[in-house]
């Protein structure tokens, strides 16, 4: 059988929370230590960020060596991945444009990331239309590459979805020219969309409710010890909900029966933890307590590999400009590839 081809990227608006980190960047590196892919690329998305940011264009270029140093941070090995700046590589924009004439406007107003996020940005009548075509160009992301899994976040199946679409429209307009690539996602709900410390559907940074990588120890402490639990729970002895109580979904997220052994061994596992609050008898300082031990022992090694890449940033932007090289080799005969299946190769007329 014919190894992965890897895909994922992010949006360089901002530094990335723990949100990221279980809702994709956790699977990534498990990808990454199986080793089992022909491919492994990681995308800096700035061409994306750029179609509701055109006028903070500042924002999304100084994002870019941030996305970076969390990636490396986080522990993706640069010698495994190749981690490259979207804008590097034009050929995805020639490929996009390919693939707009196999779209309609009314398929890309249906979909529902692109309905959330215009309704989140007040975009009612003034959408750029780069921005409603943006699902569009993540298909050219995807499919340049042959990428046949794209390990993301929950809120990204629809563009996984449209992806697949435009592939095999292409195919059966132009002939078998992609492979139809699928979404991987984490096991847990909880994981897929993590919410935000203020009890927000989902952690974002617009939202104001993250906790980033790269914080520092008394910045994670002070957001988990004001994080939403549950506002009937006042007195220690009342019963506690835990549905719906950032800290349990946290602990969902991030605790293992170890972390139990290690940080709270009175109790077994996360079940009794649970069903001790629902009780009564267990406050909430407690189980923050218990929350920030784990999040301070999973944070502080990427802080530590954080400063020392921070010393040499050039460094950095060499293997980003090297990574856009080889991964535009590649989009260029995609883009190839589909050129003579559509019968547009053109240049063939030079060679006779
Ligand atoms: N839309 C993704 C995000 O908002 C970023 C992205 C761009 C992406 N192109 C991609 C993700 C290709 C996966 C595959 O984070």
């Amino acid at each position: 059988m014919k190894k992965d081809v890897i895909l994922t990227g992010d949006r360089p608006t901002g530094n990335l929370h723990i949100g990221h980190y279980v809702g994709s960047i956790s699977n990534r590196l498990k990808l990454q230590e199986k080793g089992d892919f022909e491919k492994f690329y990681i995308m800096i998305a700035d061409t994306q960020a750029l179609t509701d940011n055109s006028d903070n264009v500042d924002k999304v270029k100084n994002n870019i060596i941030q996305v970076a140093l969390d990636y490396l941070s986080a522990g993706i090995d640069p010698k495994k991945v190749n981690i490259f700046i979207q804008s590097q590589v034009p050929e995805l924009a020639e490929i996009t444009m390919y693939f707009m004439n196999l779209v309609t406007v009314s398929r890309l107003t249906r979909n529902p990331t692109v309905k959330e996020e215009t309704k989140q940005r007040g975009f009612s009548s003034s959408m750029p239309v780069g921005f409603m075509c943006y699902p569009i160009s993540q298909a050219a992301d995807i499919l340049a590459f042959g990428t046949t899994c794209v390990p993301v976040g929950e809120d990204q199946l629809p563009m996984i979805e449209q992806t697949r679409e435009i592939a095999k429209s292409f195919n059966s307009s132009y002939g078998e020219t992609f492979i139809l690539p699928k979404a991987f996602l984490p096991d847990s709900k909880v994981c897929q969309r993590l919410v935000g410390t203020d009890g927000d559907l989902k952690m974002s940074k617009s939202a104001g409710n993250c906790i980033y990588l790269k914080d520092e120890p008394d910045v994670i402490k002070s957001k988990i010890m004001s994080a939403y639990t549950d506002p009937n729970h006042i007195k220690i002895s009342d019963p506690g909900k835990v549905e719906g109580n950032v800290v349990f979904s946290y602990l969902d997220a991030f605790c293992t029966d170890e972390s139990f052994k290690e940080f709270l061994p009175e109790y077994k596992n996360l079940e009794e933890l649970k069903s001790h609050y629902r009780k009564g008898g267990l406050g909430d300082v407690k189980i923050k307590l218990f929350l920030n031990n784990i999040l301070q022992k999973l944070l502080e090694p990427m802080r530590k590999r954080r400063k020392e890449y921070e010393k040499d940033l050039d460094q950095i932007y060499k293997m980003l400009f090297e990574n856009g090289v080889k991964a535009r080799e590649v989009a260029a005969q995609t883009l190839e590839k589909m050129k003579s299946a559509m019968g547009i190769d053109y240049n063939k007329f030079l060679k006779k």
